[in-house]
C-alpha cells in the first residue's frame, strides 16, 4: 500500500522492503563501506559492486536540451468532436486522430521554459514550450509549439544566433539583456513575440493556465488530396493565467519550481487539466489580399477572420513513473506527421524539421525512437535495424528478418497502399535567398499593443524599461524607434519611461554591492 504525501509515495508496510541487488542481480549486502585493507584503507580495485555503482552515477544524466531544457510532463489523451463548425472534419482532413470519434488517443506532453538550463525557476519571463506526443492508430504524431502563437523570427539560419543572444553570455555565464536586445533590435521582425514576452502574457501563472499553439501554418489533407491551411490552438478549460514581474519575484523567492509542482499535485490530486484544441482554417495558397504572408509565424490570424473552430479535448490524467525516463528522454519533432497532416512551405518550420531529431540523435541517442516514451504504440516493422543500444530482442512481425531490404521478390517487407490521394502541392521559382515579401514587421505588434489591458501595457512598458535601461544607448533608441513604428502611444511610453529611468548599469551594480556590504557579517565559528 502506498499514500501520497508531498509527491513521495511512502511505503506504509516498511516491513516489506524488497532486496536491494546491483545491476547484474547480485544481491547488495554491505551498501555502506567499500572494502578496504584494514578499515582506513586503501581501498583495492576489485570492489566491483563501487566501481560500477560510481560509474553508473558518473554517467545518469543526459546533455540537456539545447533549448528548452526546464520542463515536466505528463500523461492523457486527446479525443477529436470529429466535426468543424458543424460539417464533419473528414471534409479537410482524413488524419485518424481527428475522424474517429471513438477513440481516446494517448498523448505526452511536455512542458517548458527555453533559454536557461534544467533546473532554473520557471518564473522567468521566456515563451513556454507545450508539446504532444500523439500515439495515434497511424503511428505519432507530434505537435511542438508554444503558449504565445506566433515566434521571434521567420527563418531558421536565425535561430542559433538568436538563442545565443538570449542565453547566458559565454564569458560570464549570466544572462545579459544587452545581448538579447542587441540582436532584436537587428530584427524587426521580432517586435510582435517581444511585446506578448514583455508584457505579462511573458510568465504564465502554471503551465496548467496556458494556452498553447503550433504556431506553424500546417496543412490539412482530405481524401481527395485537397489540402487546406491550418492554425492550432489549445485553450486550457481551467482560464488563463499571466504574472506581473512583482507576483513573478515573489513567486521565485518561494519556490523557483512551482509549475512543476502545481501540474504535479493537481494531477495527483485528481484534479486534471483540459484543453479545448482549435483549428482555424484558411484556403491553400498566398492570399495577397492580406497584408501578411498566411506562412509567416511572427503573424496571428485574426480570430474574427478566420473564428477559432473547437475540434477536441485534451485530459492530462496521469504522472510520469520516471521522470529521466519519460520526461527527459522524449523526443518531439515537427517532422512528425501523420497521414491527412502535412507541412506548409514555412520555412521555420522546414529548417525545424531536420534540427529535433538530429539533436536527439545526439542527446538519446541513435535508437531514441524505441524508448517507450518515444516508441509509438503501433507496430513497427522496420528495415532500420543495429545502432548502439538497439534492444530488439527480434525482429517483432518482420516474417522474412533475412530480406532486410526493400524492395525484394524473396520476401521481406511490402510498401502500404496510399490511404488517400496523395497531396502534390506545385512549387517553381528561381532559388535564392531572400526575404518574404509581406514582411510587415510593425502592423500586428502594434495591433497586440492596443489589444492588451491597460495593466498589461503597464507591466510590458516597465519590463521593457527595466531591461533597455542598461543597454547601450544606441539599442535603447532602435528599440523606441521600432515602438514608434508599431503604435505611437507604445514608443512614446516607452521613450519617456527610458529617459526617467535612473537605473543604469553601474547604478544597478553599485546597488548590489552597497547590499552586500549592508548585510549583517556573519559569525566566524572555527
Ligand atoms: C526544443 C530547435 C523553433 C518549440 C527544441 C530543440 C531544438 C530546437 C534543437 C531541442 C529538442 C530536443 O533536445 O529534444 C529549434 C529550431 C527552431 C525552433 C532550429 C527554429 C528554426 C521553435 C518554435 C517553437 C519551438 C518556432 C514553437 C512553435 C520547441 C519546444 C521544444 C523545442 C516546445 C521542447 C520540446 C520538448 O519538450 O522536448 N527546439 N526550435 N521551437 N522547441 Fe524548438
Amino acid at each position: 500500500m502506498t499514500s501520497y504525501q508531498g509527491g513521495i509515495q511512502m511505503d506504509k508496510n516498511k516491513k516489506e522492503k524488497e532486496i536491494l541487488t546491483n545491476q547484474q542481480g547480485h544481491d547488495v549486502t554491505d551498501n555502506q563501506n567499500v572494502r578496504t585493507v584494514g578499515n582506513r584503507g586503501p581501498m583495492t580495485l576489485e570492489n566491483y559492486d563501487f566501481l560500477e555503482k560510481i560509474s553508473h552515477f558518473d554517467r545518469e544524466k543526459i546533455p540537456e536540451r539545447i533549448v528548452h531544457a526546464r520542463g515536466t510532463g505528463a500523461h492523457g489523451y486527446f479525443q477529436s468532436y470529429g466535426t468543424v463548425n458543424g460539417e464533419p472534419i473528414s471534409k479537410y482532413t482524413r488524419a485518424k486522430v481527428f475522424t474517429n470519434t471513438e477513440v481516446q488517443t494517448p498523448v505526452f506532453v511536455r512542458f517548458s521554459t527555453v533559454v536557461h538550463g534544467k533546473h532554473s525557476p520557471e518564473t522567468l519571463r521566456d515563451p513556454r514550450g507545450f508539446a504532444i506526443k500523439f500515439y495515434t492508430e497511424d503511428g505519432n504524431w507530434d505537435l511542438v509549439g508554444n503558449n504565445l502563437k506566433i515566434f521571434f523570427i521567420r527563418d531558421p539560419l536565425k535561430f542559433p544566433d538568436m538563442i545565443h543572444a538570449f542565453r547566458p553570455d559565454p564569458v560570464t555565464n549570466y544572462q545579459n539583456l544587452e545581448r538579447m536586445f542587441d540582436f532584436v533590435s537587428r530584427s524587426p521582425e521580432a517586435m510582435h513575440m517581444i511585446t506578448f514576452v514583455y508584457s505579462p502574457w511573458g510568465i504564465p501563472a502554471t503551465y496548467r493556465h496556458m494556452q498553447g499553439s503550433g504556431v506553424h501554418t500546417y496543412k490539412w489533407i482530405n481524401a481527395e488530396g485537397k489540402a487546406v491551411l491550418v492554425k492550432y490552438h489549445w485553450e486550457p478549460v481551467q482560464g488563463i493565467r499571466n504574472l506581473t514581474q512583482q507576483e513573478a519575484n515573489k513567486i521565485q523567492g518561494q519556490n523557483f519550481n512551482h509549475a512543476t509542482q502545481d501540474l504535479y499535485e493537481a494531477i495527483e490530486e485528481g484534479n486534471y487539466p483540459e484543453w479545448e484544441l482549435y483549428v482555424q482554417i484558411m484556403e491553400d495558397g498566398e492570399h495577397p489580399e492580406l497584408d501578411y504572408d498566411p506562412l509567416d509565424p511572427t503573424k496571428i490570424w485574426y480570430k474574427e477572420d478566420y473564428p477559432w473552430h473547437k475540434v477536441g479535448k485534451m485530459v492530462l490524467n496521469k504522472n510520469p513513473d520516471n521522470f529521466h525516463a519519460e520526461v527527459e528522454q522524449s523526443a518531439f519533432g515537427t517532422g512528425v506527421l501523420v497521414d491527412g497532416l502535412d507541412f506548409s512551405d514555412d520555412k521555420l518550420l522546414q529548417g525545424r524539421t531536420y534540427s529535433y531529431s538530429d539533436t536527439q540523435r545526439y542527446r538519446v541517442g541513435a535508437n531514441y525512437l524505441q524508448l517507450p516514451i518515444n516508441r509509438p504504440h503501433k507496430r513497427v516493422v522496420t528495415n532500420q535495424t543495429g545502432g548502439q543500444m538497439d534492444f530488439r530482442e527480434d525482429y517483432g512481425e518482420h516474417k522474412n528478418p533475412h530480406i532486410d531490404y526493400e524492395p525484394s521478390l524473396l520476401g521481406g517487407l511490402k510498401e502500404a497502399k496510399n490511404p488517400g490521394v496523395e497531396h502534390e502541392p506545385h512549387v517553381e521559382g528561381n532559388l535564392q535567398r531572400k526575404a518574404i515579401s509581406r514582411e510587415n514587421n510593425f502592423g500586428q505588434a502594434g495591433e497586440t499593443y492596443r489589444r492588451l489591458a491597460d495593466w498589461e501595457k503597464d507591466d510590458l512598458i516597465a519590463n521593457l524599461v527595466n531591461a533597455l535601461a542598461s543597454c547601450h544607448e544606441e539599442i535603447q533608441q532602435k528599440m523606441v524607434e521600432m515602438c514608434y513604428q508599431c503604435d505611437q502611444d507604445y514608443g512614446k511610453r516607452l521613450e519617456d519611461g527610458l529617459k526617467n529611468a535612473t537605473s543604469s548599469r553601474e547604478e544597478k551594480m553599485e546597488k548590489a554591492v552597497d547590499m552586500a556590504e549592508e548585510m549583517s557579517k556573519p559569525s566566524d565559528p572555527y
